[in-house]
């Protein structure tokens, strides 16, 4: 569990995938990101279409370091998920995903809580330093939540794009989506010491704590 200020993330289980699937596209948050009336550029996906994009990766331990998804957990419910995809340590940057289960749940700060609590387990067990995040520009509510999570939009062209993530891959899936970017930048000048622990073959940063440049 990794603790935030207002939430914990629990790592997401196969046997959460479901509910996260209904979350998204059979909730009352669903008309806020997808679907017509106000989306009809994207529609909500099928099961199975849910299936082909969050891989059973995103829902188990091999998923880590690559692409996972998180249960974001407040006054002990699951109260919405969080994740990151396309991680690339050598470039220290991943994509991040987020939505709520319920309209009750929204505005409560809990999802600009969740994104920097992802943010900061990324940075230090991984050394992520930039992370991008790509709404609508119609989603007035998650360009204000992640503004808050200390993201700034950036402009990128689909070729920019394709270099920072890979050929083929696009992280533009509305018709107006905008890219938002976070940069954490060391504290101090010194850079972070990476070790790796033998027995859990884990890497761990240490030496200084990141701090967030909008
Ligand atoms: C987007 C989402 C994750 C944000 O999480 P959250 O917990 O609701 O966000 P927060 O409460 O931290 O912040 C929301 C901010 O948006 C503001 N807001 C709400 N509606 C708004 C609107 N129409 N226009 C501008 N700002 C708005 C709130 O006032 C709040 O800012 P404040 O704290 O300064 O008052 C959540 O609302 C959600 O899951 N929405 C539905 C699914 C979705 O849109 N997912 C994102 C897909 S890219």
């Amino acid at each position: 569990m990794i603790s935030g200020v207002r939430t914990r993330l629990r790592p997401a289980r196969i046997t959460d995938r479901k509910k996260i699937y209904l979350w998204m596209a059979h909730s009352d948050v669903t008309p806020s990101m997808m679907g017509p009336p106000d989306y009809p550029d994207y529609p909500i996906p099928s099961w199975k279409e849910f299936c082909q994009e969050y891989a059973e990766h995103f829902f188990r331990p091999s998923g880590d370091g690559r692409g996972r998804n998180f249960v974001i957990i407040a006054g002990g419910e699951g109260v919405g998920t969080v994740g990151y995809d396309r991680c690339n340590r050598g470039k220290s940057s991943a994509v991040l995903d987020i939505w709520l289960s319920e309209e009750k749940y929204c505005g409560r700060g809990y999802g600009t809580d969740a994104l920097n609590t992802l943010c900061r387990h990324l940075f230090d067990r991984y050394g992520i330093r930039h992370f991008y995040i790509s709404p609508s520009s119609r989603n007035k509510r998650a360009a204000a939540a992640y503004t808050k999570a200390g993201f700034r939009q950036v402009a990128m062209s689909r070729r920019e794009l394709e270099k920072e993530f890979g050929r083929g891959v696009n992280i533009l899936d509305y018709c107006d989506n905008t890219v938002m970017k976070r940069v954490m930048k060391w504290r101090r000048s010194a850079r972070p010491r990476r070790s790796v622990n033998p027995q859990e073959g884990r890497e761990s940063w240490s030496g200084v704590r990141p701090q967030c440049q909008p």
